[in-house]
């Protein structure tokens, strides 16, 4: 009988602390999270951390399609995985910063409803995506098709998110340029819904290397500092 209690109580501790550890203190931890106000001296900038507002409708899209199913938003300090920070990550590789990017904290996610920090690293992580990502109408063509742009990619197409119509009139200006097999049908055009402009807007704005108050912020930014 005793060894019976002590095997559930066992069972229970094992369940119950990384609960705590992983779950309940860090949400606590957040919850009482503020933004910070940089020291214009010492930071070299203005404002608060963070400064943006989240894209919410875009990033509602984001979660709805379960881009974060293979996406992560998520850079980790080295220490804590080998998937973690190095010179580069996130970042086009010949276009990247002679100064590094950082990993992430938790105040960079702060505002979000939700923080889609990813469930795995199918494809490249994104949080930084905005400093590399192409012009909008690009990027609305790897959604619609992505081998039209990299015919290796294993990503999925979200062709839901466009609408293909018959050209009256004029061409949308806003007409997807599709060559080849991906080309519509003659007098057909493929332009994005509402939906897929949000999520482009939202792919556009995520960069989450602003500096940290109390680092230096030139070293920590050094993209944002010099747009
Ligand atoms: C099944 C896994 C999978 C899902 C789901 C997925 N992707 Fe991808 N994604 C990839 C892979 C793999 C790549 C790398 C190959 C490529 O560029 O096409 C990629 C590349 C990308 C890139 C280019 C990244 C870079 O660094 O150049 C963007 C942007 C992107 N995905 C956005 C999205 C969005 C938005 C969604 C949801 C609508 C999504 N992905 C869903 C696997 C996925």
């Amino acid at each position: 009988m005793m060894n019976f209690r002590s095997f559930i109580l066992g069972l229970a501790a094992a369940f119950a602390l990384p609960w705590l550890l992983l779950i309940v203190l860090p949400a606590i931890q957040y919850q009482s999270l503020t933004r910070v106000a940089y020291d214009k001296d010492k930071d070299g900038v203005e404002g608060f951390y963070p400064p943006a507002v989240v894209n919410g409708q875009g990033q509602l899209i984001y979660i709805q399609e379960g881009c974060n199913q293979c996406h992560t938003q998520m850079i980790r300090p080295v220490q804590l995985g080998l998937d973690g920070w190095v010179k580069g990550w996130g970042q086009d590789q010949e276009s990247r910063p002679a100064t590094a990017i950082r990993s992430n904290t938790l105040r960079d996610y702060l505002g979000e409803k939700f923080a889609p920090l990813g469930v795995q690293r199918i494809g490249p992580d994104l949080t930084n995506y905005g400093w590399r990502a192409p012009a909008a109408s690009v990027l609305h063509k790897k959604l619609y098709a992505p081998h039209s742009l990299q015919d290796w990619s294993t990503m999925p197409a979200y062709k839901h998110l466009y609408k293909l119509q018959k050209i009256q009139g004029p061409a949308s200006e806003r007409a997807l340029k599709l060559t080849g097999k991906f080309a519509p049908p003659a007098g057909y055009e493929v332009v994005p819904t509402a939906e897929a402009d949000r999520l482009v807007e939202y792919l556009l704005s995520l960069k989450k290397d602003f500096p940290v108050p109390g680092q230096s912020a030139v070293a920590a930014a050094p993209a944002a500092a010099k747009k």
